[in-house]
């Protein structure tokens, strides 16, 4: 009889032939900026997350540096939306103003930017909007406004979260135009239509006014257009390429890992964190081993990068 549990005997042992180690730079930590002054507003249904405005994100962004995590992904978060979701690509919207002064303050830590109008818009989509409509090729010039402006911010990465067709093409095009030749793009390729988004859309004020995503966003139900979503983003351009959420979707992770060479990304979103956070809270589970156990399911999955709101309790439990 072979005997699995001759490796398993002791801690040792045990720690030696462990095949999957989280570290501090795997993560990536999501940051909500909002426009105001003193501002730090706890997100109610993510226990631990808040929105901060530019002269209080020391307090996290300390954090983040002292945990030596990968980088953080930066939403913004303006006062004033309108239907064309101009502060998206303002030289002085909130967004770029937090992004310089990361840069100024935090040169250390790597600033990744989520790239989508729908924090901005008046309407609360991803996109242009015509009647109930939400327009792709009218979007594509919105976007690619957006990331550079935010790359002349000083933002190190984009990461289009949109779901319009072409847009990681447009948005590398922009980017090479631009001089930014050297600035990656992670694409949220694989980003499905899910409700685990519920508590994001009252962190970034972006729910949709009308409506619903399903016109852009993926059908859970389908693992094969994944697949080719996620080929489509390498062919147009995409240097990381992304599943979202995490834990519903690790199969499309594992597919991905299987059929392509390229560094993966992972969205452990919002709504995975509220039910952890809940039942935790709740003591019907143990919330330290259970973030673990996820987090390290992701990484074996295949995911390089996992963004995640755990990350700064997961470095000290590490
Ligand atoms: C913006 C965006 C969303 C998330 C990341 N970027 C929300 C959405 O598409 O509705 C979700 C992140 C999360 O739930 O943690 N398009
Ligand atoms: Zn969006």
């Amino acid at each position: 009889m072979y005997r699995f549990r001759r490796l398993r005997r002791d801690g040792r042992i045990r720690s030696m032939m462990q095949e999957t180690r989280l570290h501090p730079k795997d993560f990536v930590y999501p940051v909500f900026v909002i426009e105001g002054d003193n501002i730090k507003n706890p997100v109610e249904s993510m226990p631990g997350v808040f929105q901060y405005s530019i002269d209080r994100l020391d307090e996290i962004l300390e954090q983040v540096k002292e945990a030596g995590i990968g980088g953080v992904m930066l939403f913004g978060i303006p006062l004033h939306k309108d239907p064309q979701g101009s502060q998206a690509y303002a030289e002085d919207g909130v967004t770029q103003r937090a992004v310089r002064y990361m840069k100024e303050h935090y040169p250390e830590i790597y600033i990744v930017v989520d790239v989508c109008l729908c924090e901005y818009t008046s309407h609360g989509h991803c996109g242009m909007v015509r009647g109930e409509e939400i327009l792709n090729d009218e979007t594509l010039p919105f976007l690619v406004k957006m990331a550079v402006s935010l790359v002349d911010a000083g933002a190190d990465m984009v990461a289009p979260s949109d779901m319009m067709d072409g847009r990681v093409a447009a948005i590398r095009a922009g980017l090479d135009q631009a001089g930014y030749i050297q600035t990656p793009v992670m694409a949220y390729s694989a980003k499905f239509a899910s409700a685990y988004y519920g508590p994001f859309r009252d962190a970034a004020h972006s729910a949709p006014g009308f409506g619903d995503r399903k016109s852009y966003q993926m059908d859970p139900a389908n693992g094969r257009e994944a697949l080719r979503e996620i080929a489509a983003d390498i062919e147009e351009g995409a240097d990381i390429v992304m599943v979202k959420p995490a834990l519903a979707y690790l199969d499309v992770l594992k597919e991905a890992a299987l059929s392509c060479d390229m560094p993966l990304a992972v969205y452990n979103v919002s709504g995975e964190y509220a039910m952890v956070k809940a039942a935790a809270a709740s003591g019907w589970i143990d919330e330290r081993r259970i973030v673990m156990e996820n987090l390290t399911a992701m990484k074996r999955a295949g995911a390089k990068i996992i963004i995640t709101y755990h990350a700064l309790d997961a470095v000290k439990w590490m």
